[in-house]
């Protein structure tokens, strides 16, 4: 695997605020604005479709009804997910990132009840079918969905995701063999920073929108931030 192309600013949810959240549109208005990776989420449909969707239910993100993981494809795909986008498969988004040059940041979000199962296909996906390029990141809030695709796909890079880094954090790193650290910027410790630089493992935080924070974090020793604001970072 070759060493992680990390830039400073990752668009967060695929284009941040330029374009619908999740959507290929997003995908596009990130290349454009000159970003070089991208992060968004990613949950199964009732079919076991990987698709890219932030919440468990339709309603905040589409004209459709109910949830994520009860819709068949049928049905999730005939929704405008924003200004006319459809919810795209990963393996759209996955080949439109090859495209375009970009780095991906794939959150495994799986719905309740579905962790395992999410983190399962979504690397068996990676391993079999991401297109020649850049590997992905894979991430997840869910332990249970991070160690599940790591026995599917060992080889993947990981890294692990939090609100508030545990102490313990090392420890959930072996065990996943993580390459970077992923956290609520308004959390992160010093003595995490410390121990991750320390460890070698760069750190990311969420969600970044102010120049001023980004590069109060930076000088701390934050390797990335994701941002919806393309427009204030590009
Ligand atoms: O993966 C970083 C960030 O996206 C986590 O928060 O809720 O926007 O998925 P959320
Ligand atoms: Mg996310």
């Amino acid at each position: 695997m070759p060493a992680l192309r990390l830039p400073r600013f990752i668009a967060h949810r695929c284009g941040g605020a330029l374009a619908p959240e999740n959507t290929l549109a997003g995908l596009r208005a990130a290349a454009a604005r000159g970003f070089r990776a991208v992060e968004f989420d990613v949950m199964l449909s009732a079919d076991g479709t990987p698709v890219l969707i932030h919440d468990e239910t339709l309603e905040r993100t589409t004209d459709g009804r109910g949830r994520v993981c009860e819709t068949p494809d049928a049905a999730l795909f005939a929704l405008d997910a924003g200004g006319g986008e459809r919810i795209p498969t990963l393996a759209e988004a996955a080949a439109l990132c090859g495209e375009l040059g970009l780095l991906a940041n794939v959150e495994i979000k799986p719905a309740a009840g579905h962790a395992a199962r999410t983190g399962e296909v979504v690397a068996a996906f990676v391993a079999d079918r991401w297109p020649a390029g850049e590997a992905p990141l894979l991430s997840s809030f869910s332990a249970e969905a991070l160690a599940a695709a790591r026995r599917i796909a060992p080889q993947a890079r990981y890294g692990l995701l939090y609100e508030d880094v545990p102490d313990d954090w090392r420890a959930a790193q072996a065990r996943i063999g993580a390459v970077t650290l992923h956290c609520d910027a308004a959390r992160l410790r010093d003595a995490v920073l410390a121990e991750a630089a320390a460890a070698g493992v760069p750190v990311l935080c969420y969600t970044v929108n102010d120049p001023a924070q980004a590069d109060a974090l930076f000088a701390r020793g934050v390797a990335g931030v994701f941002t919806d604001r393309l427009d204030r970072f590009a």
